[in-house]
């Protein structure tokens, strides 16, 4: 048996402190235990020790949140707010965050087993900039004004405008990959329009979210703008999504569950946004450069240990490369040091959680069964930590699993090509549409992929970059609508269009 468990004395003070605290739903700005009593175990995936307990949110605790929401929408000073004011508590929400960073980083990196360096980028200080840059759409929501005819109405004298305000009550459902980091995409552009929003973050990692109410209350943010409900999906996210007093649905997830979410939103007529899985496909042709390309293609598969929505997790090489480039990726997989998140010379810690080491090794499995072959890796670690080695797949068909269904772990399938359409077809030949890379010094190639890769997101030479000014989001069974950018002001705005008929004067 080996011991990869996390070493808690290493931690500061204030997250050991928290860690050891009771947790509660914060609600209507106050931490209120759940109705039901029932609690939910928060495990560290490192060791499968439990290191908290938050409350299994119900329909009940749910209800009682969109009522706080829905009343701080409706009146209450968050309501009267102006732009203005929501930019200054965005940049104090960003400022204490700030202050804050190491205790929820090391938080994070306990309940989610990545390494501090990662979930200090991803969850803390790319929140911290996501708060600033929303602060400044505060103030620049705008609409149109118009010319209109009017055709019928001789001698008339109309104004036209537009209003972009904000869609109501969010309900948002976040996934446990990057805990913090997902909870921010919803609530930054939720506070930066004016909306109220209820979140229920991922039962396996719900700790940095309630530790966020925390600094939503000191920010001053006023009562019932921001709740956080915990719980499991089929309980307390589903209850959030069939609530009537819900306006619109943020949810980042399983493509599975997302299906399910459109499908009841759609009956009370919800605004949705849907970020859902992926199977990215990442394209190799013979003029890359492959000093760029393997660490470049190592990194868009094993960052986040493959526990990422636009994973590059289908490789297409062309046949002159194709050794060097899969050695080469290999190499990097062989090199990478798996450990505790804690410790400092770790690059890889273990997935999530133990279900998700099982499930990742059951597509292994399935696809070692369906005639794969194992280039590296494709072995879990023996022991309590929810390890799984970066692995590699040769001899890969299209209708295996593993090439087919998003796995969500450290898992690389490789196949090769030598005609340019044929590779076109087959990256696009997938149910999911999230990202696409495509790894060349040819401007000409570069951008016919860019047009004909059909994906939310396409990188050339580069894999998985996101940035807060760029929209995210996918197509075909990856989603529906963006995030981050202009566009997620627009995904929580509404637009309202005013017609004033004005007499002459003189
Ligand atoms: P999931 O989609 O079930 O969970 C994501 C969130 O949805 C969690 O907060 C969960 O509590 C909630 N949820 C689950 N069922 C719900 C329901 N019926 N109504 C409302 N909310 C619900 O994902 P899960 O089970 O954690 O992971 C399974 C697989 O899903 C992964 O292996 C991966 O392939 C995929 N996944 C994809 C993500 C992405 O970012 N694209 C993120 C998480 C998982
Ligand atoms: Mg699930």
């Amino acid at each position: 048996m080996i011991t990869l468990a996390n070493d808690l004395s290493v931690l500061g003070t204030s997250s050991r402190a928290y860690l050891s605290e009771r947790h509660e739903h914060f609600i209507d700005g106050r931490f209120v235990a759940g109705s039901s009593g029932k609690l939910i175990a928060v495990v560290d995936p490192t060791s499968g020790q439990t290191v908290g307990q938050v409350p299994a949110g119900e329909a009940e605790d749910i209800d009682r949140a969109v009522a706080a929401a829905r009343r701080a929408f409706e009146s209450g000073p968050w309501h009267r707010m102006r732009g203005g004011e929501r930019e200054r508590l965005l940049l104090k929400l960003a400022d204490l965050l700030e202050a804050n960073a190491q205790e929820f980083s090391e938080i994070e990196s306990v309940n989610s087993g990545r390494i501090l360096p990662a979930t200090r980028a991803f969850d803390v200080d790319l929140s911290v900039s996501y708060l600033r840059y929303m602060a400044g759409w505060a103030t620049k929501i705008h609409g149109q004004t118009l010319e209109p005819t009017v055709p019928y109405v001789p001698g008339g004298n109309f104004f036209g405008m537009t209003l972009r305000e904000p869609v109501g009550v969010v309900g948002a459902i976040t996934p446990w990959n990057v805990p913090l980091g997902q909870a921010i995409w919803k609530i930054a552009p939720a506070l930066a329009t004016g909306c109220t929003l209820v979140l229920k973050p991922a039962e396996q990692t719900p700790l940095t979210a309630l530790r966020f109410a925390r600094l939503i209350a000191e920010a001053g943010i006023p009562e019932g703008v921001i709740n956080v409900v915990t719980g499991y999906g089929e309980t307390a996210g589903a209850a959030l999504v069939a609530h009537p007093g819900i306006d619109k649905i943020s949810f980042t997830g399983s493509t599975q569950v997302g299906r399910l979410i459109g499908e009841i939103a759609a009956r009370s007529m919800k605004h949705v946004t849907l970020e859902l899985g992926g199977k990215s496909p990442m394209v190799v042709l013979d003029d890359a450069d492959p000093e760029v390309t393997i660490p470049g293609t190592a990194m868009g598969i094993f960052a986040n240990h493959g526990q990422n929505c636009c994973a590059g997790s289908r490789l297409f090489v062309h046949e002159k490369l194709f050794d060097r480039i899969v050695e080469g990726i290999a190499e990097a997989a062989r090199s990478i040091r798996l450990g505790p998140a804690l410790a400092p010379d770790t690059q890889m810690g273990p997935l999530v959680s133990s279900s998700q080491q099982a499930r990742v090794m059951g597509y292994i499995k399935s696809g070692r069964e369906q005639g794969a072959s194992v280039v590296v890796g494709g072995e879990a670690l023996p022991g309590p930590g929810a390890y799984v080695l970066p692995t590699v797949l040769a001899d890969v068909r299209p209708d295996m699993r593993v090439v087919c269904e998003e796995i969500f772990g450290p898992v690389l399938t490789v196949a090769r090509f030598s005609d340019l359409n044929d590779v076109l077809r087959r990256a696009n030949d997938t149910q999911f549409g999230l990202g696409a890379s495509v790894w060349t010094r040819n401007l000409d190639r570069a951008h016919w992929f860019i047009r004909n890769l059909r994906a939310g997101t396409v990188w050339v030479n580069t894999h998985g970059v996101l940035d807060l000014a760029v929209p995210f989001g996918g197509v075909k069974h990856s989603g529906i609508g963006h995030e981050l950018g202009e566009e997620a002001i627009r995904h929580h705005t509404v637009l309202k269009s005013a017609i004033i008929s004005l007499q002459n004067v003189v």
